[in-house]
């Protein structure tokens, strides 16, 4: 099974009302982990790449790890660009072989984020890659309290419709209140669900992608500070409004802190009860299981792409 992109995925997953878990990848054990998961439970996938796990791992590391997990597994899996900042790193991510990225000019004016994600494109299109673009700020609901700092950080509905028929993107991230990272809100969670029915409204069959997705999962972060981790004050979305996102449009969802808690949890873990090992297999082993359980249990209970395939 070659890389595939992810228009079919997402057709498939918007009838079905159910997401595609789009998971970050830094390194083997992670890579494996997500992949050993989602075959198991017969799951399509999308591994995501950052800017900054390329200057982690080297790209071509993670790409022919990506390869490897293909020739295993024989899952349709998308690699996707998260978060390319500019035309030059979604050009060389299209011509090293990804099949989809992300053209992040969500922080630039309305009209630059039109044209820089046209310029994208157009040249992804033309090699067959598609384009994720993202229109409003990932912010915690905390920072946008009233309804007027609401619509200055939040995706406005109309400029969303406007924003994809100008650009031809073949996704949109949108911010309803989700923000990256583990201390997503301060109080009760909340995300503007009345926002993204708008925006499905206006955008009838169109796949929304939801970043920040993560639950920060009490039992990891509760794991990691039984064993000398010292995280206070985290908080995530509940796995219920994820649910109900998948319910509204929204075709992918962006995990990334979830994977870091798990394998960081089980490590910690390891390393407390056995001072005296020194053999890396010993604890990147239980981060890579942690992760295969965390994100089967995702893909089973959240997403609901299992069986999918
Ligand atoms: O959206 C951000 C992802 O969690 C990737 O994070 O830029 O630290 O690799 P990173
Ligand atoms: P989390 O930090 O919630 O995992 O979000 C990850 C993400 O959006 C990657 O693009
Ligand atoms: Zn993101």
């Amino acid at each position: 099974m070659p890389l595939i992109t992810s228009t079919e995925l997402f057709e498939k997953a918007y009838e079905g009302k159910y997401a595609i878990g789009a998971f970050n990848v830094n390194n083997m054990e992670i890579i494996q982990g997500i992949v050993e998961a989602a075959k198991e439970e017969k799951a399509p996938l999308i591994l995501q790449v950052s800017a900054g796990a390329r200057k982690y791992a080297n790209p071509i590391y993670l790409r022919k790890l990506v390869e490897a997990a293909i020739e295993d597994s024989d899952l349709p899996i998308v690699l996707h660009l998260d978060h390319g900042e500019d035309f030059d790193i979604c050009k060389q991510c299209v011509d090293d072989g990804f099949t989809s990225v992300m053209i992040d000019a969500s922080h630039r004016p309305f009209e630059e984020n039109v044209e820089i994600t046209k310029r994208v494109v157009e040249y992804a299109h033309s090699k067959g890659v598609v384009v994720e673009a993202e229109l409003g700020r990932l912010a915690g609901i905390e920072d946008a309290v009233s309804v007027s700092e609401r619509d200055a950080t939040f995706t406005v509905p109309e400029q969303a419709a406007e924003f994809v028929e100008r650009t031809g993107v073949d996704s949109l991230a949108v911010a309803i209140g989700t923000s990256h990272g583990a201390f997503k809100f301060k109080g009760e969670p909340s995300l503007d669900f009345e926002r993204l029915k708008q925006i499905q409204k206006l955008l009838p069959k169109f796949p929304l992608v939801l970043h920040g997705a993560s639950t920060v999962l009490p039992e990891f972060v509760d794991l990691c500070n039984q064993y000398g981790g010292k995280i206070s004050g985290a908080q995530g979305v509940p796995e219920e409004m994820i649910r109900q996102a998948t319910k509204l449009g929204v075709c992918k969802v962006n995990i990334d802190t979830d994977l870091r808690l798990a394998m960081t949890a089980a490590i910690r873990k390891h390393m407390a009860e056995n001072p005296d090992n020194f053999d890396p297999r010993k604890y990147l082993g239980p981060g890579r299981t942690a992760i295969k359980e965390m994100v089967q249990h995702k893909i089973r209970n959240v997403l609901g792409s299992g069986n999918r395939l």
